[in-house]
């Protein structure tokens, strides 16, 4: 079972520069919400209530006035700082002390996950004891992610990042869920050319020894990677189609703690507090009413 989870969420964000100049990319919104609540929810969704958020360094303090702790969503959020973006797989070195002796997923915080069957998906795969497993996508641009091919019977056989040549169009979505060898896994790495310790260097570990198994989100699901200024726009005009065509929020994490049954009534009346007189609060007015 996987019960901790961390959401990598530094990163200089140069490609929206001046945007995130003063302010963390996760922090800017899409739509309603700041990027943040929707990795976060994405976690809930998969029932993890222990959870780190890695920042960079000097940026805690934005994020614990948005997110102090978890208390009112009833699930522990703690902070970590990284010193610099050293790569993904950075992430478990930050946190072997957070992650001990447990298993752990990691979703990166600029990842965006929507579709049916999502929560049933995510469930399933926390139920992970060994191995590790991640979730494909098929994209049109492979070019520009983590790329895994697989077999006739859904196996992993090859992966490599933003590959120059085609040889595949399934991205490695950034949402991971592995066993404990992660974090020595982690430790053995080397940065790849460009610098940085690579997670499909660290997933190659899991595949080498037959243990990396793969879900794809199907035709019905959303995923998308909000790394330009392009992608934030066409996620926000996602999240406003479908939050007004339903009534229903995507990623309201007061909500999915409220279903979840870690939260009481009394603890989205202090979040609508909180957040003061806005669409999000009358939202969650319409929850408990
Ligand atoms: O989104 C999925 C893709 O994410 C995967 O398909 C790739 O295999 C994986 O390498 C990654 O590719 P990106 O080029 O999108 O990663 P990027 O450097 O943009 O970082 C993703 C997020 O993680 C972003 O929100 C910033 C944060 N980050 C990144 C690094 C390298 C950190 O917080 N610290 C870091 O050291």
């Amino acid at each position: 079972m996987i019960k901790k989870g961390i959401i990598l969420a530094g990163g200089m964000g140069t490609r929206m520069s001046p945007l995130t100049k003063a302010v963390n990319k996760q922090l800017l919104p899409i739509y309603d919400k700041p990027l943040i609540f929707y990795p976060l929810s994405i976690l809930m969704l998969a029932k993890i209530k222990d959870i780190l958020i890695i920042v960079n360094k000097g940026q805690l303090n934005q994020y614990k006035k948005l997110i102090p702790n978890g208390d009112n969503l009833g699930i522990k959020i703690s902070y970590l700082e990284q010193e610099s973006p050293k790569g993904l797989p950075d992430a478990f070195i930050i946190g072997e002390k957070f992650i001990g002796k447990k298993n752990v997923a990691l979703i990166l915080g600029d990842n965006f996950f929507y579709g049916q069957n999502l929560s049933k998906m995510l469930i399933n795969c926390s139920k992970l004891n060994r191995g590790a497993r991640v979730i494909l996508h098929k994209v049109q641009k492979p070019e520009l992610f983590g790329i895994a091919k697989v077999n006739n019977l859904k196996k992993i056989t090859t992966i490599k990042e933003k590959p120059q040549k085609f040889f595949s169009d399934l991205a490695i979505t950034g949402l991971y869920f592995f066993d404990n060898n992660v974090v020595k896994y982690a430790k053995k790495l080397k940065p790849s050319k460009r610098g940085e310790l690579e997670i499909t260097d660290l997933l190659k570990k899991y595949l080498s020894s037959k243990k990396l198994k793969a879900e794809q989100l199907g035709r019905g699901g959303a995923w998308l990677d909000t790394g330009s200024i392009e992608d934030f726009y066409k996620t926000t005009l996602f999240v406003s189609a479908i939050e007004n065509r339903q009534g229903l929020k995507i990623a309201c994490i007061e909500e999915i703690a409220f279903l979840n049954k870690w939260i009481k009534k009394k603890h989205i009346k202090k979040a609508i507090k909180f957040y003061g007189n806005c669409n999000y609060s009358s939202y969650l007015k319409k929850i408990i009413t």
